[in-house]
């Protein structure tokens, strides 16, 4: 066949992906050419506006290194990040809610065990915090040897990752028999999201503005259950209605409170210090089809 115009080129192109031998890429591939080619009829696309777009993903590719994740924060700040973990993880009642990855994960992190201490190393001060609680299952039982990665911005907003120094405020903290897990680390402050690339541009060009509120992420993981990927954010928090990523749920807004000085003394940090208690709650994983660990490709380092 010949001849394409506006009206059968869609369907010429889903007919030449049918000998497409695995199905699901099939589909995936026949919804994308459909969905493209009604976004550019709907906007009436012109060659200088795509020409413009194909620029924009070549610089969002180029602005990629073992560090950067350009395309995570371009899914994230258009919300698809958000909308994929919605669509795949229908939180069973009572379980913690799962939110998006982000692009600072990594691999490889230090280990620690009860009572550990994140802020080895740091390269800045912020206010101390005890952050402790348990993981539970969801019917309230404790799940023992669970490991919680975690990891948060320095001080500054500003990742280790970021500026490729040593790994900054991240470990993986194994809970112990009982599912309980403590450490020591600095209470999180809102930041920006990376702005000196493609994707800055577009946010500052489309007037949306690129906070997001203060938060430590958390994956947490045991055998035989379900692993969250999850944040806990600060309550109280300015940005917290505005996410520039959509990651915010009611369910993961933790409360930072004063230790006394008793408290802080009992735990090694100065007086003046706050706590987090806050506990995480897994689905057991029998007869969930779900993603079961975080995959290598998912971290950047
Ligand atoms: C983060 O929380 O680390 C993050 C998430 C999405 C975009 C940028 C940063
Ligand atoms: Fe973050």
């Amino acid at each position: 066949m010949r001849q394409f115009n506006e009206d059968n080129l869609t369907a010429a192109v889903v007919g030449r992906l049918k000998g497409t031998k695995d199905k699901r890429l099939r589909e995936i591939m026949t919804a994308a050419v459909k969905h493209l080619h009604a976004f550019a009829r709907e906007v009436q696309l012109t060659e200088e506006e795509w020409f413009e777009g194909i620029k924009f993903l070549t610089q969002v590719g180029q602005k990629c290194d073992d560090k950067r994740q350009e395309f995570i924060l371009l899914s994230d700040v258009l919300g698809l990040s958000m909308m994929v973990v919605a669509l795949n993880h229908k939180t069973a009642p009572g379980a913690t809610e799962a939110t998006v990855l982000g692009p600072f994960f990594a691999h490889g992190a230090k280990e620690y065990g009860y009572g550990a201490d994140l802020r080895e190393g740091a390269t800045m001060k912020g206010e101390d915090v005890w952050v402790s609680g348990r993981v539970l299952s969801v019917d309230g039982k404790p799940v023992p040897n669970a490991v919680l990665d975690v990891w948060q911005a320095k001080a500054d907003g500003i990742y280790d990752l970021q500026t490729g120094g040593e790994f900054e405020l991240r470990g993986r903290v194994k809970a112990n028999a009982k599912g309980e897990y403590a450490f020591k680390s600095y209470k999180p402050k809102f930041y920006s999201i990376p702005m000196d690339g493609p994707v800055g541009d577009m946010v500052k060009e489309t007037g949306n503005h690129h906070m997001r509120p203060a938060h430590m992420h958390a994956i947490v993981s045991a055998p035989g259950y379900q692993q969250v990927i999850t944040h806990v954010f600060v309550d109280g928090d300015p940005y917290l209605d505005g996410d520039a990523v959509f990651a915010v749920k009611n369910s993961l807004v933790g409360k930072y409170k004063k230790m006394s000085d008793a408290e802080a003394k009992k735990v090694g940090l100065p007086a003046g210090s706050v706590k987090l208690e806050w506990d995480f709650r897994l689905s057991p994983e029998a007869g969930v089809k779900a993603r079961k660990k975080i995959a290598a490709s998912d971290a950047i380092a």
